[in-house]
């Protein structure tokens, strides 16, 4: 029997379930979990959290991406991000930016609480990306 093509990515899957625990979303009640993997071999995790002028609310991704960065990683080999809706959930515009420019080219895993995952990469999701080698 062919092997999970997805297998390599469920400890990372399964952590941005547990980090969606953990959302705070009193506003849009869209709970949004996410996990990076790094080059060192850790997971970092981020949840999404609002806030009361709605304007400064962080995704999941970028919470993940940012808490990994400050604990000094500077590569990734993927990432995951889950939902609890059918349709699954692709990342924002500003969170493909900082998963382009921070990551690379890197799957991005869209998941949701039934099992069901797509596997994209971020260049896929940014076509002709803008970053620091523009400067
Ligand atoms: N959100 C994420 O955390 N990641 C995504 O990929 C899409 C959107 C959050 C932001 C906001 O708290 C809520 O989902 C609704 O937009």
């Amino acid at each position: 029997m062919a092997g999970n093509p997805m297998s390599e990515f469920e400890g990372l899957i399964s952590a941005a379930k547990q980090a969606r625990e953990n959302a705070y979303a009193p506003f849009s009640n869209f709970r949004v979990g996410a996990a990076v993997r790094a080059g060192s071999g850790r997971t970092y995790t981020g949840c999404n959290i609002e806030n009361a002028t709605l304007g400064l609310t962080i995704c999941a991704e970028r919470v993940a991406i940012f808490k990994a960065m400050s604990e000094g990683e500077r590569d990734f080999d993927a990432i995951a991000v889950v939902t609890d809706v059918d349709r699954l959930t692709p990342p924002c515009g500003a969170c493909r930016q900082i998963i382009w420019e921070f990551c690379g080219d890197i799957p991005v895993l869209l998941t949701n609480l039934e099992g069901k995952v797509e596997k994209e990469t971020s260049a896929g999701l940014l076509p002709r990306q803008f970053d620091s080698s523009f400067l």
